[in-house]
């Protein structure tokens, strides 16, 4: 779907649906809607007669128009109390028309922008990514697709000189970050028998051709060789053999900031089997990986001056004859060794081989994003990220972040108190902490295999998977990461 900014009057746009943001103070109100009121000639007017429409948050009113009018209809859409209103204000209104839009068989569409005061880059981007994300559906499975009508185009349009000059190139960071994080959604979302290690490593080398930037992928043997017993010993009880997904985009001249993504494409748990109810669910436990190659994705095309690279170690966590036992010990490869005391906690087994292969970039800093611990979700829910590192600064650059895309993350501490639950007695390290502070111990674990750089490590374990619909995500993957890393990156250095 095609996003276009157009400096215009609301009024002089042809389309079948024009929305028409409306704040809810009552000053403010009146003002908007008898100016709008006069542009469409007072088609507007037994709105205000009935008085119904009060500009309340997403509140919409559907007014039909004439034939002399371009637009075939208006959508009257509440922003709420103004001192309220922020850039997320923007992106779940603009949600909101959007899905009414569709819902109304609109094929085009017209998002009238209000008039806006500050962050004018950061507001059109947000009604715009606000629109392109609530719109997404994991549909390619069904042979029947729901009958609820298809928006085609949006267009973003102002009659202020001065969106009128960022406009076009906010609708287009937006176009690429909305794309890059379906694309994201679209990987965690198809299912396990479509992405395991293989398929995952040809998307990211189908998508580092087509957006410019390169990928290499290590197979077995040479992830064997290399030394990473982690992911050896977590996919040795699949019939998919492993892969390592390297991507590099921009200068090597500059040290890079690395993104880690874990990649498990299907974890049930191993012979530490999981319950059955909701273990499909773990078909999106490859979120990390995922917000990787999109975040990839998006600073390509964006063309940041920033030299990243990506790393995805990719395996399915599967119980057979050949997997891994609690008990085992692995070698990874840094060369320190971890007892696997529980099969199910994985992720870190094969993050701790990608982290220390991470060291041989002098990074100026590596970020993993994971769907490590159940644990995370029950701490932060759906809502935030949980976010532990060893660096207080770029934390702050990815809190910074965070706000800014409404992708929030939540710093956890790893205080020393928590390093004695991961000992063992038999490996330098044991892949369980106990019952209490699972998402720090988890963290605890990763820390132990830091090298010498700045890291932050991202538990996107609920903010990753949704158990329902949201203004602009839907049920299952978010592509959460994605967003946040452009955003980031975009402001790196
Ligand atoms: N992929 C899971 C974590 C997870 C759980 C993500 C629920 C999203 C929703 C991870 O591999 C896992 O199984 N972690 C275990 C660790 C435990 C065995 C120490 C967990 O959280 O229960
Ligand atoms: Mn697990
Ligand atoms: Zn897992």
């Amino acid at each position: 779907m095609k996003l276009t900014f157009l400096q215009s009057r609301p009024n002089a746009v042809r389309t079948d649906l024009v929305a028409l943001f409306v704040p809810e103070d009552r000053d403010q109100f009146s003002e908007v809607m008898a100016s709008h009121n006069k542009l469409f000639h007072g088609a507007l007017q037994p709105v205000l007669d009935a008085g119904d429409f009060r500009g309340q948050l997403k509140e919409t009113t559907v007014v039909y128009l004439d034939k002399a009018a371009k637009a075939k209809r208006v959508l009257l859409i509440g922003l709420g109390e103004r001192k309220k209103i922020s850039t997320e204000t923007y992106r779940r209104a603009a949600a909101a028309a959007a899905k009414k839009a569709r819902q109304l068989r609109a094929k085009s569409i017209a998002l009238a922008l209000p008039e806006l005061e500050k962050d004018l880059h950061d507001s059109v981007k947000a009604f715009a990514e606000g629109a392109y994300l609530s719109l997404y559906r994991f549909d390619k499975y069904m042979s029947k697709k729901e009958d609820e009508g298809k928006v085609e185009s949006i267009v973003l349009s102002s009659t202020d000189a001065k969106v009128g000059k960022i406009g076009p190139r906010a609708v287009d960071e937006a176009q690429v970050v909305s794309e890059a994080t379906v694309a994201a959604r679209d990987l965690a979302n198809a299912p396990g028998n479509e992405i395991y290690p293989e398929t995952l490593a040809r998307a990211a080398q189908k998508s580092g051709k087509k957006w410019g930037f390169r990928v290499a992928v290590l197979k077995e043997k040479e992830i064997a060789r290399s030394g990473m017993g982690g992911v050896i010993g977590v996919c040795q009880g699949s019939a998919r053999p492993p892969r390592f997904i390297i991507m590099e985009y921009g200068p090597k001249s500059k040290p890079p900031v690395v993104l880690v993504g874990k990649g498990v494409t299907f974890d049930t748990g191993g012979i530490s089997i999981k319950p059955s109810a909701n273990m499909a669910e773990m078909k999106m436990d490859m979120s990390g990986a995922a917000a990787v190659i999109g975040a990839m994705e998006a600073v390509a095309r964006l063309k940041l001056a920033v030299h990243v690279v990506g790393l995805v170690p990719a395996v399915e966590n599967m119980p057979s004859g050949s997997a891994t036992r609690p008990g085992d010990i692995i070698r990874h490869f840094n060369g320190k060794t971890s007892e696997v005391d529980n099969t199910d906690a994985e992720g870190r087994l094969i993050l701790a081989d990608a982290l220390g292969y991470a060291e041989r970039y002098k990074p100026a800093a590596v970020i993993d994003l994971a769907t490590l611990t159940g644990a995370c979700v029950v701490a932060l829910g759906h809502v935030a990220t949980g976010m532990m590192g060893n660096d207080e600064a770029l934390m702050a650059k990815l809190k910074a972040a965070g706000e800014a895309t409404y992708e929030r993350v939540w710093e956890l501490p790893l205080f020393d108190e928590y390093e004695r639950l991961i000992k063992s007695d038999v490996a330098d390290v044991k892949n369980t902490g106990g019952r209490w502070a699972g998402a720090i111990t988890a963290g605890w674990f990763l820390k132990k295999f830091i090298g010498n750089y700045k890291w932050a490590h991202l538990d996107i374990a609920g903010t990753a998977m949704l158990e329902e619909n949201g203004d602009y995500t839907q049920k299952g993957a978010s592509g959460v990461g994605v967003r946040l890393l452009a955003e980031f990156l975009k402001h790196w250095k």
